[in-house]
Order: C-alpha cells, then structure tokens, then sequence
C-alpha cells in the first residue's frame, strides 16, 4: 500500500495569490477547470488504478493551516467523485515542511503504507509517479525525488543539485542558492519509504541536544540554530541536505513539463498546460474533444456544462488536428486557445476570449474582450468592454485580475491592472491596482 501526502501551506503562503485567495484557498483555485490539488490527487489516483505491479493508494492527506471549513467541502466531493479516502489534516500553526509531515505520522502510517508519495501544492506538473515508484525501488533508498533541468538563470528560485550520472544517487543539495551550483532542480515531488519519520525525528533529537549543550531557553535556542521555531523542520535544508552522498537519497528526472505557480499569471501559463494534457487524458473535458459540438472554439478550451456560452460561431475556418487522437476545431476566433470557464458563467454573442481564467457565476456582456486575465467570481463585463494584458504577454506581471464581484461598465478598457473586490470601473485603467 501507499499513501499520499500534499503539502498545502496555509493563508500566509496565499498572498502571492492576493485579491484571489480572499475567499478560495490557493490550493483550490481552478487550473484548467480543476483546483490546482485536483490534478495532483487526480495523478495519485490514476497511478495506482493504471499500474497493477505497484501496491494500491490507501488514502490522500491535504496537510495545511487552512481552517478545516475551508477543505470540507472539497475534500468529501473529490473522495467520492474519484473513489479513494481523501484526508484534510489541519496543524495548528506551521511546522515546514519536513516538520508537518512529521506531525501527523501516526495518521500516515495508520494502514502501515510501503511508500509515502509527498507533493507540494504549488507545482504543475505531468506527474510521472509510476515510473518513480518504479526507479524509487530499483534505487532501494529512503526517498526519490523529482527533478528536473532548468535555465541556469532560472535554478536559483529552487533547491539545485547534483546527481551521480550513473547510480542517480543524490550527491549535493543546496536550496535556493546564491552562487549557481547546478541546472539540475528539486521539483518538490518525492517518494519515501517510511524510514523518512526517523530521518526527521534525528533532527528533532539534534536541536533537542544542542538546547541541553548550552542550556538555553527555546527562545535562544530559535536564536542560536535557525532563527526558526524548535519543532519547524524544512525538508530541503535539514534533510535533503545533510543526507545527500549517504545513499539513502536518488534522483528521478522528468523530461515532460514542470512549472512552479507562484503568482497569477503563472496560473495562466499552467492552466494551458493542464489544457494541453487533457487531449491524451481526458479529452472529454475539452470544448473541442467531443465531436466540435461548439464550433467556436480554437485550441483547448475548458466550459464548464453549467456556462452557457453564445453559440456564435461566425463562420468556418481551417481544420486543425492536434497532437493526440482526432480532436478537431474550427477558428472563427471567438473562444480560445487556452480559456478556462467555470460553472454557470454566461457569454454573450459576439465576445472574445484568449488565454484567461473565468470564476464562478461571471457575466460577460456581447463583444466583451478578456485576454490574459482572470475574472473573478460574480464579476460583470459590460459590451464592448475589454479586460487584458498589454502587448508582451509576461506571466509575471503582465496580466489583468478583477477580484470578485468587480463590475466593468460598457466599453470601459482595464489593461495590465489589478482590480479589488467589489469594485465598479466606469472609466478606462491601465496599469493600476484598483483599491
Ligand atoms: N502543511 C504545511 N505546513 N505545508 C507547508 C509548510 C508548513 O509549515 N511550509 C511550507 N509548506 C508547503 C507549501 O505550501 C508548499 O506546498 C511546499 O510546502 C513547499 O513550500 P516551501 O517550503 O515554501 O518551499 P518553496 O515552494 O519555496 O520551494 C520548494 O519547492 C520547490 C519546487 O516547487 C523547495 O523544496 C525547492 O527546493 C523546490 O525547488
């Protein structure tokens, strides 16, 4: 047996997330139509149901600060819908990430799992969790992790390492370094034997012996050792560090995508990757997978069967095949590529989007334009009114967010800005946040 353990922070680590994380925990904010843990659990799941030769998935733990309230509603429908026991574990303050694994060992190890799959929340990824399992023990070490080559000007935001070319194993690890160390990065996703627990527990006994040493108060001993809480312990710098070159830690690289989301607009960017995977996945969520029932859609595009979406296709273009099966669609450039509309939003005739997210409940009036944005829940656009980025579209920066409930009048332009909750703009913005 095996079980999963996702790690997802608390509402500190949202702020990234901002004016979107006010109502909806990070971790739930759609991608491609899904919460972002949805294709994580998703991947969990479909491992174990595809591959006979691993052992089964017990259970899933989301282990964050979040209120309970906030994951039960999700957490009883994601358990249903996919049919394994999907756990939300609330620590009562943070403990790291190594520390909150720690924390509720005895809940993990509860039907005694072979193997422990350990995911951060914020990564998009394909996942290739089988063939880790697969490399994991064939390796026969205490943990394998994902890792993946980047630009050397992008390593250092990540843990960077070295591995043995050969046996995988990993030799040296450095979090977020300051002089480059490797191109090679730790994609937060790992498999452990159980023997993890005693791996973080041997740090706990370390500070414990130091806090006797020099008898000092836990208040100096925070001082004295890491500036950091006594129970809090980080999985890359306590334990992935000093392990590396003791043969307990090997290294599975990925050649498939792998993305960090850390702000909006990399949402955006990983919301068209998720797209793109569900051609070979799930084509059916796709508007254009089945059988171009909506002629107005290019590329991959996620409606929601509540939406109800303008049949305006204004007349037929080019066929275009993509990479996997006979999916087809016709450009009339009206919706798409890379559009996520989410449930009981209405579009009306003659509106454009390209390459946005589009909350819950949202009202976009005829010939609205929304490009590199997101629309928040209960939003309205009037007509001919446009939300998007400004020229060069950067993930960084360069998108357009409306909070919920934020109403644009007719023909009012908001390029590049950041709009609050409920917010009316009767005049055009650009390059603003909007208090
Ligand atoms: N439950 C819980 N409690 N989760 C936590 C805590 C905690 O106290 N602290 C962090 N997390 C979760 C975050 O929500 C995230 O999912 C994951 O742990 C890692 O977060 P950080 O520790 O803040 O690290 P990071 O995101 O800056 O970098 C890590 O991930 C990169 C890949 O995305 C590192 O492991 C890097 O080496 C790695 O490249």
């Amino acid at each position: 047996k095996a079980v999963a353990v996702i790690l997802v922070g608390g509402p500190t680590k949202g702020t990234r997330f901002r004016i979107l994380s006010f109502n909806t925990p990070e971790p739930l904010f759609p991608l491609a139509g899904q919460p972002m843990v949805g294709h994580l659990i998703n991947s969990c799941k479909r491992v174990f149901f595809f591959t006979w030769t691993i052992p089964n998935l017990a259970q899933v733990f989301l282990v964050g600060f979040y209120e309970e309230r906030e994951f039960a509603i999700y957490v009883s429908s994601i358990s249903n819908e996919l049919k394994v026991p999907v756990r939300y574990l609330k620590e009562d303050k943070p403990h790291g990430s190594g520390g909150s694994l720690f924390y509720f060992r005895d809940q993990i190890m509860e039907e005694s799992p072979s193997h422990i799959f350990m995911l951060n929340h914020d990564v998009c990824c394909s996942f290739p969790l089988p063939n880790m399992l697969e490399a994991h023990m064939s390796y026969g070490g205490m943990g394998t992790i994902l890792v993946i080559k980047v630009s050397a000007e992008s390593a250092n935001q990540f843990g960077e390492l070295v591995a043995d070319p050969i046996t995988k194993e990993l030799l040296h690890y450095t979090e977020k370094p300051e002089t480059f160390v490797s191109d090679l990065i730790n994609c937060g996703v790992y498999v452990f034997t159980p023997q993890i627990f005693s791996a973080i527990q041997e740090v706990y006994l370390h500070m414990e012996d130091r806090a006797d040493i020099s008898r000092a108060s836990s208040f100096e001993l925070q001082l004295a050792t890491r500036s950091l809480p006594i129970d809090y312990v980080r999985l890359d710098q306590d334990i992935l560090s000093p392990l590396a070159g003791k043969k307990q830690l090997y290294t599975y690289e990925t050649m498939d995508f792998w993305e960090q989301i850390k702000t909006p607009g990399m949402s955006i960017k990983c919301s068209a990757l998720y797209l793109a995977q569900f051609r070979c996945s799930s084509p059916h969520l796709l508007a254009n997978g089945d059988g171009n029932k909506k002629a107005m859609v290019v590329g991959d595009v996620y409606i929601h069967p509540s939406a109800k979406v303008h049949p305006t296709a204004k007349g037929i273009g080019n066929k275009l095949s993509f990479g996997c099966g006979s999916i087809i669609s016709y450009i009339d450039e009206q919706i798409g590529p890379n559009v996520s509309i989410s449930a009981n939003v209405r579009v009306a005739a003659g509106a454009r989007l390209v390459n946005c997210i589009v909350l819950d409940d949202v009202d976009i009036k005829e010939n609205a334009v929304i490009m590199y944005a997101i629309v928040g829940w209960k939003s309205s656009l009037g007509r001919w009114s446009r939300v998007q980025a400004d020229g060069e579209y950067n993930t960084k920066f360069g998108i357009t967010i409306l909070g919920e409930a934020v109403s644009v009048e007719d023909e009012v332009v908001v390029i590049n800005s950041i709009v609050l909750p409920n917010k009316m703009l009767n005049v055009s913005v650009q390059e603003e946040i909007i208090l």
